[in-house]
């Protein structure tokens, strides 16, 4: 996301000061913490969120979360924050190739 979020106050989730701001980013469950994909990163500011929830911290592990990495439906805003979203991707590849029979 770049720019300036406007109308966000603290304790708002990222997810929907995101969404507020009509940025495409990727989120199969609608913000329930089910799909693990609302994953974002924090560039600046790491300090003015909520901490790490056992759901990140079981889901993105300790060396993501140090690079920044959260997922946005479990974090909230409490100040200034600078926020990189991932492109959403269009189309989800399968993990395996199905075995020629
Ligand atoms: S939006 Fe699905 S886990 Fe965050």
């Amino acid at each position: 996301m770049n720019g300036h979020a406007t109308g966000v106050t603290v304790g708002m989730r990222l997810f929907d000061v995101i969404e507020a701001q009509r940025v495409p980013f990727s989120s199969a469950c609608g913000g329930r913490g089910n799909c693990h994909l609302c994953r974002v990163q924090i560039t600046s500011g790491l300090s003015h969120l909520s901490p790490p929830t056992l759901l990140e911290k079981t889901v993105l592990g300790n060396v993501s979360l140090a690079e920044g990495w959260r997922l946005a439906c479990q974090t909230e805003v409490q100040g200034e924050v600078a926020v990189t979203v991932p492109t959403p991707r269009r189309k989800q590849r399968p993990l395996a190739k199905p075995m020629p029979q």
